[in-house]
């Protein structure tokens, strides 16, 4: 799988890249990731990428121009990339508060492409004529504002690698964990060594070996978990 990440702050990428699951995966030619810099399409000696607000207002916007011209060329699009009427390469993401949630079934989503190139803005966000002309997959990984997308560009890279096929040594870790499967539950309890620690004991089922009895207790254990999840806030309040 080949993802682009369009960002303003390539450095932040360094040391994620070559973190243990991702480098790994790179190395193995699981996944080709690569960076390239919003700036580098600017113009002017100043390379200029952010001005001020029309209408008044605090902080600075990305102008449309640097970055649909960053996109276009990233994407095949556009007479400087020999694009034509050409469709997009890949899929385009804009990281933004106001996209649909991430969430992991949009995940797998993104996972079941061949490419995807996420967006990441700075500042006060993006001039709307990038949206309008770009018509991205706009996704905002929760209701906080962040100082820019690099963050959750790095969310969304990490949820989507582990299912890429290979990526994670054993593919069934994945299927299994939570909100994954049919269902869509969160992972119940999970012990490992010791047998008992501080006066807290492993629970009997998990040490009889019988598979069928674990099995069925560890679903118990996926809903009650779920269940006991704090029922999701509304997204926003209108009023
Ligand atoms: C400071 S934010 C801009 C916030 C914008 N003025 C607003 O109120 O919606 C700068 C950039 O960070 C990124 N960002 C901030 N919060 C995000 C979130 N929750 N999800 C995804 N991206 C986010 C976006 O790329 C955004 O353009």
């Amino acid at each position: 799988m080949r993802i682009d990440i369009l960002t303003l702050f390539p450095d932040m990428f360094a040391s994620f890249l070559e973190g243990s699951l991702l480098g790994a995966a790179r190395a193995a030619g699981l996944l080709d990731i690569r960076v390239t810099n919003i700036r580098d399409f600017a113009e002017g000696i100043h390379r200029q990428v952010d001005d001020r607000p029309f209408g008044g207002g605090p902080g600075m916007l990305l102008m449309p121009g640097p970055v649909v011209a960053c996109v276009e060329q990233v994407q095949g699009l556009g007479e400087q990339a020999g694009g034509g009427d050409r469709p997009p390469v890949g899929h385009l993401v804009m990281l933004t508060p106001g996209g649909r949630r991430l969430t992991q079934e949009v995940v797998e989503s993104l996972a079941r492409q061949e490419r995807i190139v996420l967006l990441c803005g700075r500042y006060e966000g993006f001039d709307d004529r990038v949206r309008e002309t770009l018509q991205p997959d706009e996704i905002s990984i929760g209701d906080y504002v962040l100082s820019g997308g690099e963050v959750a560009a790095m969310v969304i890279v990490d949820a989507v690698a582990r299912l890429v096929p290979g990526v994670l040594g054993d593919e069934e870790s994945a299927r299994q964990d939570s909100f994954s499967g049919a269902e869509r539950l969160v992972e119940g309890p999970q012990y490992t060594r010791p047998r008992e620690f501080r006066g807290l004991r492993v629970p009997d089922v998990l040490l009889s070996g019988d598979h069928g009895r674990i099995a069925q207790w560890r679903h118990e254990q996926a809903v009650d978990a779920t269940r006991r999840r704090s029922p999701a806030q509304p997204q926003r309040s209108l009023q």
